[in-house]
């Protein structure tokens, strides 16, 4: 067995990898052991650089970025409110921070009340967010990133950022090349047939616009024509062609020990339940794969009339 290697002892440009996804535009691979860790984007303009979800990686991306990546001033920008997508953003402290009010008031839940095993998730909230919506543009100069409503199904704090000069679409969790998550009850808005409308909506915005789709987990940078195919994949659904009863994946949960060796663990039963914590038990969640694309959601909530919308 070779050793086991601690990351954090190794120089900081040892800790992660950036790669080019388009032109000043870089997702960076931190050295973890679990693939289901999101990773951050970094998108830079004239003036200023964008740090696109910070992550819960258990190294300081920002001492990373500043040395390896760009000497532009930082700003974050956030898809939604998950602590792994949100935890490092404490990281940066003093530079501008930007996302939807939902977004800041579950953050602001979440590290008041964290979810058993999710302790690691609740840093500090050492900055005052400006509150973005649909339709503002957020200008790094010579680069404005353009606001989209997400209507979020995996989250309803999500929003989407597209880059109007290389076309780079910035989905969070909303859309990805692994599996995107629909089926949690999380969001009220979580039923396959919201989610296509969502899709639809998505695609219409971003047509001729979006060059590539770049989500934190899996896939980046994904080829836009993927969206037509999860949106045949939920009408596909939606006509009565049931997801298998195996919702585990390639990406989530195939590590017990999580990447940060904290009490955050994952059990055997969990693994086998990629939808996970929210669904766990309860027997609700299937996977539909189609044309390279997979949503996992609740068989109990496929079409808008199964919501709760009261
Ligand atoms: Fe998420």
């Amino acid at each position: 067995m070779s050793e086991k290697i601690n990351v954090l002892e190794l120089p900081i440009e040892k800790q992660f990898m950036k790669r080019l996804v388009k032109p000043d535009t870089w997702i960076l691979n931190g050295f973890v052991e679990d693939c289901a860790a999101p990773h951050p984007h970094v998108v830079i303009g004239d003036k200023y650089a964008a740090v696109v979800d910070t992550t819960d990686l258990p190294y300081n991306v920002r001492e990373y970025v500043e040395k390896c990546v760009t000497d532009k001033p930082l700003i974050v920008l956030c898809s939604h409110s998950h602590g792994d997508h949100t935890a490092n953003n404490y990281q940066f402290e003093g530079c501008p921070v930007y996302c939807t009010q939902i977004c800041w008031e579950e953050m602001q839940a979440s590290r008041k009340n964290p979810r058993p095993g999710m302790e690691a998730w609740a840093t500090p909230l050492n900055y005052e967010p400006t509150i973005i919506k649909g339709g503002d543009i957020i200008d790094l100069g010579g680069r404005q990133l353009e606001v989209i409503d997400f209507n979020g199904c995996h989250s309803a704090s999500s929003v989407a950022y597209l880059d109007l000069k290389y076309g780079c679409l910035f989905t969070g969790d909303e859309f990805e090349g692994g599996q995107v998550l629909v089926g949690g009850a999380a969001s009220k808005l979580n039923s396959v047939e919201f989610y296509r409308d969502n899709l639809v909506k998505l695609r219409d915005t971003v047509a001729g616009r979006a060059t590539c789709i770049c989500p934190p987990h899996n896939g980046s940078p994904l080829d836009p024509q993927t969206l037509d195919n999860m949106i045949e994949n939920c009408e596909r659904i939606m006509s009565g062609i049931p997801g298998m009863e195996d919702v585990s994946s390639m990406s989530y949960g195939r590590n017990p020990q999580s990447y940060h060796n904290l009490p955050f663990t994952r059990d055997p039963d969990e693994i086998n339940d990629g939808m996970a914590r929210l669904e766990r038990g309860k027997g609700t969640a299937l996977r539909s794969e189609w044309k390279g694309t997979s949503i996992v959601y609740n068989r109990n909530r496929v079409f808008l009339k199964d919501l709760d919308l009261s």
